[in-house]
């Protein structure tokens, strides 16, 4: 039996808030996760004591901000087991990562080329294609899901062609939680002699990622989902790639120098880091990753993984309701998107709110997946850390309430 991970209220100051007049029930991680106290104080501690722009200034708040900025990276680089820091660029978060890279890799794309994605992509790693593929004349595949979300594995391989120039696929899917098994698509993507793209926005916080072992090309994650603070987040990129790659944002630091008829910019990682960057989030970005590891991989694996059986168990007890994703409590994260049939959605997730309980409501920014599974919405109940076997109770209580006010 898996043992309950004990937050005092000082560790995660929100947790002890209520909502609706109700203690709050929070299963709404995956869109965002609570921030631990570590990750606050580290971000008003910069700004209490070391707040100045980095590499600007001949001064001691400057130099002293330059190296927390820099010691960051430090942090993601050895969080992700890359080669070199310069393989390290910050973003704003997954979407402007992979606008960063559809539009910066765009010029290598000719009439023809083909990008390669899944159904179960969240839009932010369709969009920016489709936008890119008009521009250039690119196609546009996607391969299909199975019926419990997880990925065609065949299909994508036959999916695959000389074509391929690019295969750009979420490691874990935000709406049914299916992991893809990376392992087997990146030697495939690379057979064939195209880039792969791995966006990592909803597993960073739930596996270890090892992005030499893993052998992609480029990844992408937001800091708000490993218990960071939002507007930042991390592209990493094989080093001779990323020297390559179209910078999006001009001006800052990112320039070395500039006359009035040519510009030369800075080498990697400020090429890719344009204008004054979030450098406070940067760092508490440091301190979520520090407490992350502080848990061990494999503390947070039995977690995900208790919780999975529990609540997989739990909702499959609930009358008329359709699990989206994988069944099986193993391979899969502990989000779990469902429908019950004859009641909306969105009239789910008010009538859970009105008991304290935050979940969302909606095709999550996945239509096309949606779509896939024959379903327009649903709702979300999505977990990290924090939650416990207490909360999955509280939503299967008040699932239960709200069918009786429906069903009667
Ligand atoms: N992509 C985030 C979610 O799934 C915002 O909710």
């Amino acid at each position: 039996m898996q043992k309950a991970i004990i937050w005092p209220p000082y560790l995660l100051p929100i947790l002890s808030r209520k909502t609706r007049g109700r203690p709050l029930v929070y299963l709404d991680s995956a869109a965002t996760t609570q921030k631990p106290y570590e990750v606050i104080s580290a971000v008003s501690d910069f700004y209490a004591e070391h707040n100045a722009n980095t590499r600007r200034g001949i001064h001691e708040l400057s130099e002293e901000a330059t190296e927390l900025y820099e010691k960051t990276r430090d942090i993601v680089k050895n969080f992700l087991r890359a080669k070199h820091r310069e393989e390290i660029i910050f973003t704003s978060g997954t979407t402007e990562g992979l606008n960063l890279l559809a539009f910066g890799l765009a010029g290598e794309l000719g009439r023809g080329d083909e990008i390669l994605l899944t159904e179960a992509e969240h839009h932010s790693n369709i969009v920016p294609w489709q936008i890119v593929a008009k521009e250039r004349h690119l196609k546009i595949k996607f391969a299909p899901v199975k019926a419990d979300g997880r990925l065609d594995l065949n299909a994508y391989k036959k999916l695959l062609n000389r074509r391929t120039k690019i295969v750009s696929i979420t490691h874990a899917s935000n709406v049914t939680g299916a992991i893809t098994p990376l392992d087997k698509l990146v030697p495939a993507a690379h057979k064939i002699g195209a880039l792969i793209i791995v966006d990592a926005a909803q597993s960073v916080a739930h596996l270890p990622l090892n992005v030499q072992k893993l052998d992609c090309d480029f990844l992408v994650f937001s800091g708000h989902k490993l218990y960071g603070p939002t507007g930042v987040g991390v592209l990493y990129g094989k080093k001779r790639l990323l020297e390559k790659l179209t910078p999006r944002r001009y001006g800052g630091q990112m320039i070395e120098q500039v006359k009035k008829n040519k510009t030369t910019l800075a080498e990697l990682p400020a090429r890719l880091e344009g204008g004054t960057m979030p450098i406070a989030e940067i760092v508490g970005l440091g301190e979520a990753i520090n407490f992350l590891r502080n848990f061990g991989w494999q503390k947070i694996k039995t977690h995900d993984q208790g919780l999975c059986e529990y609540g997989l168990k739990r909702l499959s007890t609930i009358p008329d309701l359709r699990l989206l994703g994988p069944t099986d409590f193993k391979n899969r994260l502990p989000i779990f998107s469902f429908t019950i049939s004859g009641i909306p959605a969105h009239d789910l997730a008010t009538l859970l709110d009105e008991a304290g309980i935050a979940v969302r409501a909606g095709h999550h920014c996945a239509e096309v997946l949606h779509t896939a599974l024959h379903v327009l919405v649903s709702a979300r109940a999505s977990c990290a850390l924090y939650t416990s076997r207490a909360d999955i109770d509280a939503l299967i209580e008040r699932l239960l309430e709200i069918k009786a006010i429906f069903h009667g």
